[in-house]
C-alpha cells in the first residue's frame, strides 16, 4: 500500500476575517493535511486553532496549529491574508503604502525557511501586492498568484444567474483588469450555457436591456464598498475564492480562474500583475488564457493596466 511520502501543508499568514474565514473553508471542504496559522497576534490564532480544531469531529481530520515562519520549510502553499482591510470609503489602492511595507517583511521570514512551494496573496491591492511578492521572493512568477479578479468574476456569475433566474453553472463570464476600480466585464464573451448573453436575453427575457446589464456590472465593481459599509470588511466570499485556489492547485484541476499574474506580452500588456484568465494546476499558473477582447474592452484593459503601474510607481521605484 502507497503512503503519501509528505502531508500536504498550507500555511496562512494572517488570521484577521479573511484568513480565520479561509481556514474554517478549508477544514469544511476537507482541502489540506495541514494547516498552519500564522499572525503578530498570537492570542487570536491561539484562539482560532483553539475554536477550529474543537470542529474538527464535524470536519475533515486536518492537522491545525498557530506556527511560526520556519513551518515554510515544508508548506506547498502560503497564503497571505495579512494586511490593513478598505475602511468605509477607502479604495484598495490606498491600501498600498501601509501593506507594501509589511510585505517585504513577510515574504523575507518565508524565504529565510527555503520556502519552495506557491504563493497566493489576498491582502489588497492584490495586484500591485502580488507584483510585490514575486519581486522580493525571487520566485517564478507562475508560483506567484494574486487573488485578483476571482471574486469579482464570481459576483458577476451570481448576479446574472439571480437576474436570469438559472443555475450559477450555466453562467458564464469574466471580470478582468485590476481587482478594483478600473475592472472590466467582458461582455463580448459572456454566455449563457452555449448562447451569448445578448442573444439568449433576445429569446428568454426580451424585456431585459443593457442598462440592466450595465447597472449589474456597478454592483459587482463596487460590492464591497457596500459590504464594507454594512458590516465592515467583506470575508466569506475572498475566502471561499482562495479556498478554490487552493483545491485546484492541490489537485491539479486546470481550472480556468482570473487570478492576478504576471504579464509579460501578454493583451499587449508588460511587467505588472493584473486579473486575467489563467489556467492553474499544479505548479501554479500552467498559462495565460488570451481571450478575444473587443476594442472597448481592450481600451478599458489598458487603462486598468496603467493606473496600476502608476500606483506601483512609488512602491518599485
Ligand atoms: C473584496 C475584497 C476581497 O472585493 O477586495 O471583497
Amino acid at each position: 500500500m502507497a503512503f503519501h511520502s509528505k502531508p500536504v501543508r498550507v500555511v496562512v499568514i494572517g488570521t484577521g476575517f479573511v484568513g480565520s474565514s479561509y481556514a474554517y473553508s478549508m477544514i469544511n471542504q476537507n482541502i489540506t493535511d495541514e494547516l498552519v496559522l500564522i499572525d503578530l497576534n498570537k492570542e487570536k490564532t491561539e484562539g482560532d486553532v483553539m475554536d477550529l480544531n474543537h470542529g474538527i469531529p464535524f470536519g475533515s481530520p486536518t492537522k491545525i496549529w498557530a506556527g511560526t515562519y520556519d513551518d515554510c520549510r515544508d508548506a506547498d502553499i502560503v497564503v497571505i491574508t495579512a494586511g490593513a482591510n478598505q475602511k468605509p470609503g477607502e479604495t484598495r489602492l490606498d491600501l498600498i503604502s501601509k501593506n507594501a511595507a509589511i510585505f517585504k517583511g513577510i515574504v523575507d521570514e518565508v524565504m529565510a525557511a527555503s520556502f519552495d512551494g506557491i504563493f497566493l496573496i489576498a491582502t489588497n491591492p492584490v495586484d500591485v501586492l502580488s507584483y510585490a511578492v514575486w519581486k522580493y521572493s525571487g520566485l517564478p512568477a507562475e508560483r506567484v498568484i494574486g487573488s485578483g479578479t476571482i471574486l469579482d468574476t464570481a459576483r458577476f456569475r451570481f448576479m446574472l444567474s439571480d437576474y436570469f433566474q438559472l443555475d450559477v453553472r450555466n453562467v458564464h463570464g469574466y471580470i478582468i483588469g485590476e481587482h478594483g476600480d478600473t475592472e472590466l466585464p467582458v461582455w463580448s464573451q459572456a454566455r449563457i450555457g452555449s448562447e451569448h448573453i445578448h442573444r439568449f436575453m433576445e429569446k428568454y427575457k426580451p424585456e431585459g436591456t443593457q442598462k440592466d446589464l450595465d447597472d449589474m456590472f456597478i454592483n459587482v465593481r463596487d460590492a464591497a464598498y457596500h459590504i464594507i459599509e454594512k458590516k465592515g470588511a467583506t470575508h466569506y466570499a475572498i475566502a471561499m475564492g482562495l479556498t478554490r485556489l487552493t483545491k485546484t492547485i492541490l489537485r491539479n484541476e486546470h481550472s480556468i480562474l482570473t487570478v492576478s499574474t504576471l504579464m509579460q506580452g501578454e493583451y499587449g500588456l508588460d511587467d505588472l500583475y493584473i486579473g486575467i484568465p489563467a489556467i492553474v494546476g499544479k505548479s501554479g499558473i500552467q498559462s495565460v488564457v488570451e481571450i478575444d477582447l473587443n476594442e472597448e474592452e481592450k481600451k478599458q484593459l489598458t487603462h486598468s493596466a496603467q493606473v496600476l503601474k502608476k500606483a506601483m510607481e512609488p512602491v518599485f521605484e
